[in-house]
């Protein structure tokens, strides 16, 4: 969306252009905020600061973290509202550094710690579309307030000092430039490691577990290293760029949740040469292999069918508590996956064996995937499955004690063996995802954290009256 500003900057562009009047520096301002949304684009900025059905950049989603709700801002050029008053200096300390205009930290909710390695160029671009290319909204975004101790936002210096790389990405010379592409896309912009990569005691990206699999909510993002058997080391470019641009690889993976929203939002946009540069670096990500892992995820199962066994059922038995996985499949799922849950032929309905979300070692994906369901609209159209997590009074709604017979049926029958839900996975899956011990740590930490204070100074305070004997005080240097 243009402002008033670029469209006079357009037509003059257009204008001089027509006349042969050209003057310098027009037409690279234009250039910059179609570079500048392009990025905004693959950033995904819009899934957090757009609210579905509201206005673009004006913020407003809570984003929920195990602390906590923590509210995207509004990025509109809003004077009042927005960051309408940001100079490109205090915007790119924003984006990389995670410091707001008026000094204070941003909470890692906002990737900043991704959007470190932007180039100088592209912050300069995307200063540029949310200056100029954005329209202003006056609406300010709710605010954020977290418990104690996570409302001092100080206390993310100390964050940021251990884990913000804190200069943008270089390029490796010893690889090719699409490599170099990839990487800045996957690590920067596209930040696919913030949820892919799993998350140690304080929510930092864990070193050496690059790409693995992280939790993100009720979802799990899975290991997609190269590793053939617990990664995505079987799949071609040419499957992985597919994937990334529909959403769906047939007879191996789909993207719900999270991921459905940055194939929709972002990811099915891209070029072909940026997807396949993507491509080309998550190929070489450094294999990891989950340990009891001997089969890949996209191998298990095959069809079967029950049918037999319940000839005669009638179809509300399939609805009551004490239902069989068998029956509770075919009277919920086998109406679009087919009796041997094979899918349709155009997979369209896909196949539940030979399916990474049954046959991975973490069932979070198809616990999700029963109580959410699946809503993803690309340029070949809409993907659509209803969810079973509704309130007992709606009509396809499935209990917590359903849902564990039938994933277990489906996994015993066309998934992972060596897995088993328990209903404590069907409940924190439903509540969307483990609440964190963060809150409690950071507690501890932060009481820790007095003692040692404490300790210090009775040291410093013995230390300095010895050395005063001597006729010098001195801090503590080690
Ligand atoms: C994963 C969610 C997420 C994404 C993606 C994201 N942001 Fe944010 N952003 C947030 C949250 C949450 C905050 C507020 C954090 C806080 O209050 O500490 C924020 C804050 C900001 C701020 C500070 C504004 C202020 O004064 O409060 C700016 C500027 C910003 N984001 C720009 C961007 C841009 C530009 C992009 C894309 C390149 C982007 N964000 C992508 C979640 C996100
Ligand atoms: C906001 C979180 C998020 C981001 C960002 C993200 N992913 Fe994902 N990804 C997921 C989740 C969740 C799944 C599981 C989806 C499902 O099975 O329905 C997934 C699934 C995948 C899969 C399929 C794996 C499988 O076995 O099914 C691939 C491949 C993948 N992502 C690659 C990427 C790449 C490459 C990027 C960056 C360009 C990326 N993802 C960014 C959350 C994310
Ligand atoms: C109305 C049709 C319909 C019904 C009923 C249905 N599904 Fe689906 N299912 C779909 C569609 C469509 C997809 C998504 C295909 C895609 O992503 O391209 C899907 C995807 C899935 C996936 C893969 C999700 C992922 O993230 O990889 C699983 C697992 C699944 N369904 C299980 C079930 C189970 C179990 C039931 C019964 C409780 C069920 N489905 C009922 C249509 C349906």
């Amino acid at each position: 969306m243009y402002s008033f500003k670029s469209w006079v900057m357009n037509s003059a562009v257009v204008m001089c252009v027509a006349s042969g009047t050209c003057v310098a520096g027009e037409q690279p301002q234009t250039d910059l905020i179609a570079r500048g949304k392009y990025l905004s684009i693959a950033s995904d900025c819009a899934a957090c600061h757009t609210v579905k059905g509201g206005a673009e950049f004006a913020g407003g989603l809570a984003i929920v973290s195990p602390v906590g709700k923590i509210f995207a801002s509004n990025i509109t050029p809003s004077n009042s509202a927005g960051i309408g008053l940001y100079s490109e200096g205090q915007f790119s300390s924003a984006l990389r550094k995670g410091i707001r205009r008026d000094g204070a930290n941003l909470y890692p909710a906002m990737p900043y710690a991704s959007y470190s390695a932007l180039s100088d160029v592209d912050i300069k671009a995307l200063y540029a579309y949310f200056k100029d290319g954005v329209k202003a909204v006056d609406t300010p975004a709710p605010k954020t307030s977290l418990p104690f101790p996570m409302n001092i936002r100080m206390s993310m210096k100390a964050w940021n000092l251990l884990f913000l790389p804190g200069r943008p990405m270089k390029d490796d010379p010893g690889q090719s430039s699409e490599w170099n592409r990839g990487r800045y896309l996957v690590e920067g912009a596209a930040h696919c490691a913030e949820c892919h990569t799993p998350r140690g005691l304080l929510m930092q990206k864990k070193s050496g577990s690059a790409m693995s699999g992280g939790l993100v909510g009720a979802w799990y993002a899975p290991n997609i290293t190269s590793d053939p058997i617990s990664g995505i080391g079987i799949w071609s470019n040419t499957e992985l760029v597919e994937y990334l641009r529909t959403g769906k690889l047939h007879g191996k993976a789909q993207a719900a949740g999270s991921m459905a929203e940055a194939v929709e939002d972002s990811f099915q946009y891209l070029t072909d040469q940026d997807l396949s540069a993507i491509a080309t670096y998550i190929r070489r990500v450094p294999a990891i292999n989950d340990e009891g892992e001997s089969n890949n995820r996209f191998s298990q199962g095959k069809a079967s069918s029950e049918t037999a066994v319940f000839r005669g059922v009638t179809s509300s038995t399939s609805l009551e508590e004490t239902a069989t996985g068998a029956q509770l499949f075919q009277g919920n799922c086998a109406s679009c996956h087919l009796d041997k849950a094979q899918g349709t032929r155009d997979g369209y309905y896909p196949s539940l064996f030979h399916n990474s979300a049954t046959g991975s070692i973490n069932a979070n994906n198809l616990v999700a995937t029963i109580l959410n369901g699946v809503d993803r609209t690309t340029t070949k159209g809409q993907v659509y499955m209803p969810g079973f997590g509704g309130k007992p009074a709606d009509l396809n709604a499935l209990s917590d004690t359903q849902i564990v017979s039938l994933a277990n049926y489906i996994l015993s029958n066309y998934g992972q063996l060596s897995v088993k839900v328990t209903s404590e996975i069907v409940a924190t899956v439903r509540q969307g995802g483990p609440a964190s011990n963060l809150i409690l740590w950071a507690r501890i930490g932060m009481a820790g954290g007095a003692l040692i204070v404490v300790l210090l100074g009775v040291w410093w305070l013995r230390r300095r009256s010895r050395s005063r004997t001597k006729g010098t005080a001195s801090f503590p240097t080690s």
